[in-house]
């Protein structure tokens, strides 16, 4: 608790996004604690971070879409005495398709991972956070900023993260604690595929930026503080408009951008 190191905890670390918010953590001199499922790769990740920065590297598996993923999580960081002072919140998926057609169970498991997870530990670490006067960083997405035909639900659990992640923001303000809600566009990951949305216009035939960039300006925007930020500059121009054109207009062009090609 008094040691001097500071711990960075990143979910969805295997891969995409999360994997490159862990390197950059580390390459900064924090210790990590990598989350996901796939233990594996979070093993291999760990090695990687130990041999070339020095840190110390945890791997943790969690389930975190499973009801007491987020605080057997909590629990688990806690029986091997680590405290945390950055929380990335970043573990998350999408389901592409029209809703009439969901897999019902599987958007409700993506609610609880993209949104209840989210809160649970945020909630569950916030006093060391505010002990150390530390960073949480939460990956919301372009998807925040309007509704979402074609997936729908996910849209609104990324709606959720930017909205909460705002307010807390503004709660902590007098804390040293800084909050960013992180909003990508599409960026080539595992996502498109777990998502299930090779075919959609948003990211068919398109080069989409590579993760490592894409997490290397999300993490210094943290660094910095920002309460939203937004990698790119076509994407922040598409968040920004959304705000002066009328929703229905704003959802029509959503659907456009999103149908299936
Ligand atoms: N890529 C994009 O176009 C894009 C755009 C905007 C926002 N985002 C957001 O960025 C975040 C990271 O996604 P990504 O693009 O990096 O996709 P990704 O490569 O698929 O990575 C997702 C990560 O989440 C983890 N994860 C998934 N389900 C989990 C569960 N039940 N429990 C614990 N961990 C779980 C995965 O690990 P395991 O499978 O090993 O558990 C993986 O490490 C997500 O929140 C996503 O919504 C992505």
């Amino acid at each position: 608790m008094t040691s001097n190191r500071r711990t960075a905890l990143i979910t969805g670390a295997s891969s995409g996004i999360g994997k490159e918010l862990a390197s950059n953590f580390a390459r900064d001199g924090y210790d990590v604690i990598l989350v996901a499922r796939s233990e594996s790769r979070l093993q291999l990740l760990a090695g990687e971070l130990h041999a070339r920065y020095g840190v110390a590297a945890t791997a943790i598996v969690a389930d975190l879409e499973s009801a007491n993923g987020a605080s057997e999580l909590f629990n688990e960081v806690k029986r091997r005495g680590l405290f945390v002072n950055a929380l990335a919140n970043n573990a998350g998926y999408g389901c592409f398709g029209e809703f009439r057609d969901a897999d019902l169970e599987r958007e409700l498991a993506m609610m609880q991972l993209n949104m209840n997870t989210v809160v649970i530990l945020t909630r569950l670490f916030l006093p060391e956070i505010i002990s150390a006067r530390g960073k949480i960083m939460n990956t919301c997405s372009t998807a925040a900023f309007q509704p979402g035909p074609s997936m729908a639900v996910y849209y609104a659990t990324k709606a959720f993260v930017l909205s909460f992640s705002e307010a807390i923001a503004a709660e902590l303000e007098d804390t040293g604690v800084t909050v960013t809600a992180f909003c990508p566009g599409p960026t080539a990951s595992g996502f498109q595929d777990k998502a299930n949305m090779q075919d959609s216009a948003l990211v068919k035939n398109r080069k989409l930026p590579a993760a490592e960039d894409v997490a290397g300006r999300g993490y210094r925007a943290m660094l910095r503080g920002r309460r939203v930020y937004i990698p790119g500059i076509k994407n922040w121009l598409m968040a920004l408009s959304v705000r002066f054109m009328p929703r229905r207009f704003v959802t029509r062009i959503s659907k456009s951008l999103s149908r299936p090609v």
